[in-house]
């Protein structure tokens, strides 16, 4: 058996998984610091990266373990180089070129969008290009052109011009007294209510791109006038009436494309409103919404492979070069 072994550290997850180069996922553990980071209301970044350290191996055994593979099994190593965090990527990229280089491994650079993206292409999905994919996730916003597997084959039709619509999410969540990060619980929440009661506009601005900072003011103010022995009995018509509008707003573009066959990827396109909305859509199936590293042992497959010691020079990067 030969398999990639899948490494993901770009933000509060670590990850690790085994995927044949079929794409067929024999194993994929995340390991979230959610807990670690709720105090502090989102995620402190070298919190994450020491705690990436203490995990990183446990989660690489258990991703083996969990595939009844060990490293003789692993060809490939593919590992997140960016964008993110960069203490915590390089966490992740430290220990990938470690284990390539000692067992004199191939291993693979992602872009982790491109893991997004690649979230389509493991079994029994498969997805094959060409699609226009909706990527949202709480560092991203992006509606793509996929027009092939490789990431070169990815051009971008729309962003956001200031807040991720998981950011949107996990900001409103704050607004409304609900744990970090808040995307999931608000999707709970909002099952409740009433997403007419209230009217929260989204910005318009002109192509495919999209703008959230304005709503999550307009929310804060609905919460602000209210007396505060009736928050509680509107929470769940305002986060039902909040997610409306960012699930307006990401719908509104995709159709504007015009696109006939459309995918949705990221945290973001775990939410039960998003999905409703998008009837035809390819969803990435829910455990592959959310940052994982099987979505980015699939992109590997679709990636230039470094041999050794090439890889040794390999650096991480924060942002989208
Ligand atoms: O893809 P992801 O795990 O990490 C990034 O690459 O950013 O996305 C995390 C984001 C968070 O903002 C989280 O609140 C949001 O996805 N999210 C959701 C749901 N599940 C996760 N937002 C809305 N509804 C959900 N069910
Ligand atoms: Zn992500």
């Amino acid at each position: 058996m030969a398999v990639i072994l899948g490494i993901e550290t770009s933000c509060d997850e670590t990850a690790a998984a085994v995927v044949t180069h079929e794409g067929e996922i024999r194993s994929s553990i995340v390991s979230s610091q959610a807990a670690l980071h709720a105090k502090y209301g989102g995620v402190v970044p070298e919190v994450a990266s020491r705690r990436h350290l203490e995990l990183v191996t446990p989660v690489i055994r258990e991703a083996l373990a969990g595939a009844s593979a060990t490293l003789d099994d692993v060809d490939t190593v593919a590992v997140t180089a960016g964008p993110g965090l960069i203490g915590a990527l390089l966490v992740g990229v430290s220990a990938a070129k470690a284990l390539a280089w000692a067992r004199r491994l191939r291993l693979v650079s992602v872009d982790h969008l491109h893991g997004h993206v690649a979230s389509l292409y493991l079994r029994p999905i498969d997805l094959e290009p060409p699609f226009t994919c909706l990527l949202a996730s709480g560092g991203h916003t992006l509606l793509l052109d996929v027009r092939d597997r490789a990431w070169e084959g990815v051009s971008v039709l729309g962003t956001t011009l200031d807040d991720a619509a998981g950011e949107a999410f996990d900001k409103g969540a704050r607004l409304l007294g609900l744990p970090y990060p808040g995307g999931s619980a608000l999707d709970r929440l909002a099952r409740d209510g009433d997403p007419e009661a209230y009217s929260f506009p989204v910005a318009r601005v002109p192509g495919l791109d999209f703008s959230f900072s304005g709503l999550k003011t307009s929310l804060l103010y609905a919460v602000r006038d209210l007396p505060p022995t009736e928050l509680d009995a509107r929470r769940a018509d305002l986060a039902a009436s909040y997610e409306r509008a960012i699930v307006r707003a990401l719908v509104d573009r995709v159709e504007a494309t015009g696109a006939g066959r459309v995918a949705i990827v990221g945290g973001v396109a775990a939410n039960s409103e998003l999905r409703a909305s998008l009837p035809d859509a390819v969803a990435a199936p829910l455990q592959l919404c959310t940052d994982n590293a099987a979505m980015i042992a699939s992109a590997a497959r679709y990636a230039q492979a470094l041999d050794s010691p090439a890889y040794l020079t390999l650096d991480a990067y924060a942002s989208a070069a």
